[in-house]
């Protein structure tokens, strides 16, 4: 019954045809929707958490196998102690949930930048959920202490250690955090800045983007069918005619 229920709302979906199978967003904006309600930023970071669990179940119930958030990046250390710690405590808090009901969903856990600065206990969570949830259909990435740039040095430094003295671009593609998940088709970024602040450089080459006003604790249901609706508009050519 549930399945059926599921299958119909996809069909019925801004994503029916099925061509956006990864979306990826850059969930900006939480500290600035704080502020407006003289709130302290993170009371943002907050309602941002919140709202990300939101997205990404609709993002699957629209039938989007793959689905990338840009949670932490790797210059985000910068900012004051304090909304880093807030941060992180999200951070485990999530974790502590997907630890507790990924077995019930069928997503499979990445998680995009290196382990290497969390705790150990930390880290080894993270590591045992990617491992645990492998087999699953849909895939989630959680990029935190992300960093583009980072990425690419982080998959040549890899295949070095392989032995190669010569790369393909293929060679990279799959030595990225990303290697499980089809190139982007839309990068969405909410909070109205108009830049890729780092985020899937070398993924992005033939991306789709979708620039939004919204700050990212407003973007609901309704604005994703906004982008997906925008992303049935463009023509994409991959440089062919
Ligand atoms: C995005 O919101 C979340 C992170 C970068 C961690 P911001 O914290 O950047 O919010 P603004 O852009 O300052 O409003
Ligand atoms: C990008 O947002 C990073 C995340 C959303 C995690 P930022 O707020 O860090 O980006 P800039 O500083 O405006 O470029
Ligand atoms: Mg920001």
């Amino acid at each position: 019954m549930l399945e059926l229920k599921k299958k119909k709302s996809q069909a019925s979906s801004v994503n029916a045809e099925g061509r956006l199978r990864h979306i990826a967003f850059i969930m900006d904006g939480n500290g600035r929707w704080a502020k407006k309600q003289g709130m302290p930023r993170t009371y943002g970071h907050v309602a941002g958490a919140k709202n990300f669990k939101k997205i990404i179940e609709y993002c699957g119930s629209i039938g989007i196998g793959a689905v990338t958030v840009y949670a932490f990046s790797t210059e985000n250390w910068k900012r004051p102690a304090d909304e880093v710690k807030t941060i992180m405590s999200l951070f485990r808090d999530y974790l502590d949930e997907a630890e507790k009901n990924w077995r019930e969903k069928d997503i499979q856990i990445h998680f995009l930048g290196s382990k290497e600065v969390f705790p150990p206990e930390l880290r080894s969570r993270m590591e045992r959920l990617e491992q645990e949830s492998a087999d699953r259909r849909q895939i989630l990435n959680i990029a935190v202490n992300y960093g583009g740039r980072a990425d690419i040095v982080h998959a040549v430094n890899t295949l070095i250690a392989q032995g190669k003295t010569e790369v393909t671009e293929a060679d990279i593609t799959a030595s990225l955090y990303t290697a499980a998940s089809p190139a982007p088709d839309l990068i969405v970024r909410t909070g109205a800045e108009q830049r890729l602040s780092n985020f899937l450089l070398w993924e992005a080459a033939y991306a789709e983007f979708y620039f939004s006003e919204v700050l990212w604790p407003d973007f609901d249901e309704r604005q994703v069918d906004l982008a997906v609706n925008e992303f049935y508009q463009r023509k994409r050519r991959f440089g062919g005619l």
